[in-house]
């Protein structure tokens, strides 16, 4: 059979949404400056769908700051791979200034998040190790996972039960000189719950192992300092690798993963993500030394993050929604339904009030359930989410009908 042909009948994660409505529920164009305030379709609509935690992306001075370095360096130095010619001193003290933002001893940088992790978890384990991680994890970590040469298990999403059997079973089975990667998340981005990193964190006597955590959502907008969902938790020292990505809070693009020193010698010379791949342009290094600059010296950020999630979140419940109870600011809203539900709230919240709000159905998340993930950030304002509150009033009775009429269905 022809590749090509063969392609037309292969499943997509995307389910149902990616048989219709390209540019409208996939790959939508959102257009204008950054910010909570941008154009859909050619009309003005208020966005809960960017992970700009921290308005960092429509700041004033970030964006001056960025024309200047995009002027005095080019886009394209430096060119190679870091190991070739792609290294610079900006690069290093980046690393630097990371490590000491989230309470480690040193940080290698990653051109991408995606790759980077992924790539980092190949490296870390050989074929004598096991590999634990939770089944919610990213794509991130379920594709690195497959590139891991090491045997794999996967615990119940956050079930310590379940994660312990796993441990137990890691131990019985590993090789002599087998090493345990456990890998979780810090704060998840669909559901918005935290990892249980205490409970995990406090098994490694009984059944040592070293934690690689993805704080993708909790880096920068968790802890005291912005230092991550391990500061919050305070258990920051038992995460033994701590991966963050630029492509949320620090609204940028690029990532880390800080460690011990010795273990970043060893991943720099190991990464194959970065090895082969080209270095990160300077410009983009710059800023994000002036972005995490920026993150440490504005802590009312995250107050503001969490003054906005909270009134979103208080204003839903009050009208009946089903809030999940995340501890971090992703808001994701439960209910229950078939995918024409979940493109109908999109529809409705986009055309009638113009609130640009996405959300998921089936397969990612379970069949007959429709989330609605909103992302609160710092730039938004009271009247954004006095807005938007009225425009979730205005379609409440459509998607409760819709709702009950799913459960009857599902109970039938
Ligand atoms: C939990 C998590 N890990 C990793 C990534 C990938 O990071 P990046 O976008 O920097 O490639 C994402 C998405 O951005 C994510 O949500």
């Amino acid at each position: 059979m022809d590749l090509f042909d063969k392609l037309e009948s292969r499943p997509s994660p995307l389910g149902e949404f990616t048989s219709e409505g390209y540019g409208y529920y996939t790959y939508p164009k959102l257009e204008g400056p950054l910010g909570p305030e941008m154009k859909f379709n050619g009309d003005d609509v208020i966005v809960w769908s960017i992970n700009d935690y921290l308005g960092i992306g429509s700041n004033e001075e970030i964006k001056e700051y960025d024309a200047q370095i995009a002027k005095d360096y080019s886009l394209s130095s430096p060119m190679g791979a870091r190991l070739m010619t792609g290294n610079s001193t900006e690069h290093e003290k980046l690393e630097e200034e990371l490590a000491d933002f989230v309470h480690k001893d040193d940080a290698f940088l990653l051109n991408y998040g995606y790759q980077g992790i992924m790539s980092v978890i190949h490296a870390l384990v050989d074929r004598n190790d096991v590999l634990i991680y939770d089944e919610l994890s990213h794509a991130c970590i379920v594709d690195g996972k497959q590139l891991a040469m090491a045997e794999k298990y996967v615990f119940k999403h956050n079930d310590v039960e379940s994660f312990k059997t796993q441990l137990e079973r890691a131990h019985r089975k590993k090789k002599d000189d087998g090493a345990v990667l456990v890998v979780t998340e810090g704060a998840f981005g669909m559901t918005g719950d935290l990892g249980i990193l205490n409970e995990m964190i406090a098994l490694k006597e009984e059944y040592p192992f070293r934690l690689l955590v993805d704080d993708a959502h909790g880096v920068g907008t968790m802890g005291e300092d912005g230092s991550g969902t391990g500061t919050h938790l305070d258990c920051h020292d038992g995460i033994d690798l701590y991966f963050g990505t630029f492509a949320k809070a620090f609204a940028l693009i690029g990532a880390f993963v800080a460690t011990d020193e010795r273990v970043v010698e060893f991943l720099k010379a190991n990464v194959r993500s970065q090895i082969f791949a080209k270095s990160v342009p300077m410009p983009i290094v710059k800023s994000a030394r002036k972005r995490l600059e920026m993150i440490r010296n504005n802590p009312q950020w995250r107050e503001k993050l969490w003054e906005n999630t909270n009134m979103l979140r208080d204003g839903l419940r009050d009208m009946g929604y089903n809030v999940l109870p995340a501890e971090c600011p992703v808001t994701p809203v439960l209910t229950k339904g078939s995918t024409d539900l979940c493109q109908l709230i999109m529809r409705k919240m986009r055309e009638e009030h113009g609130i640009f709000v996405s959300g998921v159905a089936y397969p990612v998340v379970p069949k007959g359930t429709v989330l609605i993930r909103l992302i609160p950030t710092a730039a938004h304002t009271k009247e954004h989410i006095e807005k938007t509150l009225k425009g979730f009033e205005a379609i409440k009775d459509v998607v409760f009908a819709e709702a009950e009429k799913q459960k009857q269905r599902m109970t039938a």
